[in-house]
């Protein structure tokens, strides 16, 4: 099957070479403005935007829709990636990559068939990736590593921004890169949850190849300076 336009550009992101990809956290921007929260992550540099999809159901909240990430779509060429914290995420993976979204994640808690559900987002043309929450074994993983582009260890339990990364967590990093490195495979692992300048230099040693930070940019006094530290952790 020939690779769709925008999961070519997923993959070169999986190099290697290159620092973390950093990614800005909308949840943390004034949802009144987020046109502007955009411009500002733009001008930071930052290479991707994470959208956080909160249905009030699997996590309390209720955040952005489908209709957000199209708003933001017309707006940007830059990489929107999606982390759908809802119940029965196959139901509406279609409508996000239909949207614009880049990368759609679900959680492997609501999936249910997660294997399906991710063969789904790649063949509406996005890349998939699978979240696991932080009371959830990375040992669960396994028998989708073909399937994902993606793995999403969360470092703090998901629904709210500004929370404390778990220490606990940073270790399934660590076990995920394992995993990837015997089994051969090239998804990239990202970790969504306190990430900041004091969290990112062992997330990144630990193998984490994306840093979603929400509080840690939008409230910095310097965003753009947030972004070259953290595409820097680790070194
Ligand atoms: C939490 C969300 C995160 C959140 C992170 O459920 O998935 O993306 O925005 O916020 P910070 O970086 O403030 O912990
Ligand atoms: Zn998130």
């Amino acid at each position: 099957m020939a690779e769709s336009p925008r999961f070519s550009r997923f993959l070169r992101h999986t190099s290697g070479t290159a620092g973390p990809v950093v990614a800005p956290s909308l949840l943390a921007a004034d949802s009144g403005n987020l046109a502007a929260a955009l411009e500002l992550a733009e001008r930071a540099r930052a290479e991707w935007i994470h959208i956080d999809v909160m249905d009030g159901v699997f996590v309390p909240p209720i955040s952005f829709g489908a209709n957000t990430v199209a708003a933001l779509r017309r707006r940007t060429g830059v990489f929107l990636d999606v982390h759908l914290m809802t119940v029965h995420p196959e139901r509406h993976v279609a409508q996000f990559v239909d949207a614009g979204a880049d990368l759609v994640t679900v959680h492997l808690e609501t999936a249910g068939h997660a294997h399906r559900t991710l063969q789904a987002i790649r063949a509406a043309g996005a890349a998939a990736g699978i979240a696991v929450v932080p009371s959830t074994p990375a040992a669960l993983l396994g028998e989708l590593w073909d399937e994902v582009d993606l793995v999403l260890v969360m470092t703090v339990n998901p629904g709210f921004g500004g929370q404390r990364l778990i220490p606990r967590c940073v270790r399934k990093v660590e076990q995920v890169a394992g995993a990837r490195r015997q089994a051969g495979a090239r998804f990239l692992i990202q970790v969504d949850g306190g990430v900041n300048r004091d969290t990112a230099p062992d997330l990144r040693r630990s193998g984490a190849d994306v840093l979603v930070a929400g509080t840690a940019f939008y409230g910095a006094a310097d965003p753009a300076a947030v972004v070259r530290d953290l595409s820097a952790a680790g070194r």
